[in-house]
C-alpha cells in the first residue's frame, strides 16, 4: 500500500532532488532500488520522497506507485495552464501523481532571476492543484558573512510564503546557498540558530527541512538537530546508497 503523504512533522521527510540529471535508465533503475528498500524498510521514522526532472516523472511513478515512496516536481508555473512554453504546471504534476513539488529553489532564484513574489504564486498555485509546496529560503555566502542571514530569510519566508499556506500543504526549506552542491555544510550550530528561528516565523506545525550538501556521513546529526523535521539531498540522491543510509539515519 502507498502511504500518505507526509506535510506534518510526525515523520522525517527525505527529499532527493535529483535536479537535471538521468537518463530513463538511470531513473528507472534508481527508482526501482528505492521503491525496494522502503517496502522492505516500512518504516514510520521517514518518508521518501523523489523529485526527478519530469522527463523521468512517468518512469518514477510507475516504479515508486505501490511503495511508500512518493514524488514530486522540481519546480512549476506560477499558472494553473496557458502559454507558457517549456514550463510544467502544479495541475500537470498532480496528474503525474505527485504529492509534492519544491518551489523557490536557489538554483531557480539565482539563474531563473525568481523573486519571493513570484514563488509564493508558484506555491499558490501548487496549493491549488493540491500538492505540497516545498518552499525554499536561504542566504548567500556574503549575506551571512555580513550577519545578514536572519534578516535575508526572514524576507524570503514573509514574500514566498502565501496566505494559502497551512502545515499540511506546507514544508520550508533552509537551504545555505553557500552549501548547496560545494561540500561545505552549514555547522551544527547554524542549523540549530536557523531552524529555532525560522520555528517561531512560521509557527509550530510546519515540517522544516535543511539542504545544503547533506550525505551519509552527516545525516544523523543534522536529521536530530532540534527543529530539524527532514532533508532535502541533491547529489547524495543520486546514489542509491548513500541515499538509503540518510534515510535510515533518520
Ligand atoms: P546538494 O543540493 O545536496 O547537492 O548540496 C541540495 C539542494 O540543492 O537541494
Amino acid at each position: 500500500m502507498r502511504g500518505k503523504a507526509k506535510g506534518k512533522k510526525t515523520v522525517k521527510l527525505i527529499v532527493g532532488n535529483w535536479k537535471m540529471n538521468g537518463q530513463v535508465a538511470d531513473g528507472r533503475a534508481l527508482a526501482k532500488t528505492l521503491a525496494l528498500f522502503a517496502e522492505k524498510e516500512d518504516s514510520d521514522k521517514f518518508k521518501m520522497v523523489l523529485c526527478p526532472p519530469t522527463t523521468l516523472m512517468s518512469t518514477v511513478a510507475l516504479l515508486c506507485a505501490e511503495s511508500p515512496v512518493d514524488w514530486g516536481g522540481q519546480d512549476c508555473h506560477a499558472q494553473p495552464a496557458g502559454a507558457y512554453t517549456g514550463d510544467i504546471a502544479a495541475p500537470m504534476l498532480k496528474d503525474l501523481g505527485c504529492s509534492y513539488v519544491i518551489v523557490g529553489h536557489s538554483e531557480r532564484r539565482q539563474y531563473h532571476r525568481e523573486t519571493s513574489t513570484e514563488i509564493a504564486a508558484k506555491a499558490k498555485v501548487a496549493h491549488a492543484a493540491g500538492l505540497i509546496a516545498i518552499i525554499c529560503v536561504g542566504e548567500l555566502d556574503a549575506e551571512r558573512a555580513a550577519g545578514k542571514a536572519e534578516t535575508v530569510v526572514s524576507a524570503q519566508l514573509k514574500e514566498s510564503i502565501p496566505d494559502t499556506a497551512t502545515p499540511a500543504n506546507t514544508v520550508i526549506a533552509y537551504e545555505p546557498v553557500w552549501a548547496i552542491g560545494t561540500g561545505k555544510t552549514a555547522s551544527a550550530d547554524d542549523i540549530r540558530q536557523m531552524h529555532a528561528y525560522i520555528r517561531r516565523a512560521v509557527g509550530e506545525g510546519y515540517a522544516l527541512l535543511y539542504g545544503g550538501s547533506v550525505k551519509a556521513a552527516n545525516a544523523a546529526d543534522i536529521l536530530h538537530t532540534p527543529n530539524v523535521d527532514g532533508v532535502l539531498v541533491g547529489g547524495a540522491s543520486l546514489k542509491a546508497d548513500e541515499f538509503q543510509a540518510i534515510a535510515r539515519a533518520s
